[in-house]
């Protein structure tokens, strides 16, 4: 058995301390970008999206019209089909006016009703007027009106 002097021992040992700070390192730069990857589509923010309603002729002249309709949306990284309910109306100058009917009290479906003249909350007796704002009871906010364009003869309904 040889004896190693000790200050080769403690050169060793420096060396190898040196060595796995070394990989340790480079271990972890290759590891911070496969991370974000498998991340970061949690922290990203859905991205909105024109959704076809049909049409625009053949919604020329609604008042109220209930559409219900489905579309894909990326949620993280799950895609999934979501399905809507708005209410459309020709305002009679070449636009449309959108309305969700999700209460923006605390999401329940509200119905026009033609004879008054207004929507109405079945959950919490709200009711709001025929451009959406609150009449009478809980909702904080006027409903939702979603932003719509027509393009090619098409009426779009921009979505989450
Ligand atoms: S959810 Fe519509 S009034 Fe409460």
């Amino acid at each position: 058995m040889t004896d190693v002097p000790e200050e080769g021992q403690q050169r060793r040992t420096f060396f190898k301390i040196g060595m796995a700070a070394i990989g340790g390192l480079i271990g972890l730069a290759m590891a911070i970008p496969l991370v974000g990857f498998a991340i970061s589509p949690a922290f990203r923010k859905a991205s909105k999206k024109w959704v076809d309603l049909g049409i625009a002729d053949l919604l020329k002249g609604s008042r109220y019209k209930k559409i219900n309709y489905t579309f894909s949306a990326k949620d993280g990284w799950v895609e999934t089909n979501k399905r809507r309910s708005v209410y459309v109306t020709d305002q009679g100058d070449g636009t449309f006016q959108v309305y969700s009917r999700v209460c923006s009290h605390l999401g329940c479906l509200v119905r026009w009703d033609e004879g008054k003249d207004q929507f109405f909350c079945p959950c919490h007796g709200a009711v709001f007027d025929s451009a959406g704002n609150v009449v009478a009871g809980p909702p904080p906010r006027p409903m939702d009106k979603l932003p719509v364009k027509v393009e090619d003869g098409i009426l779009y309904v921009k979505e989450s």
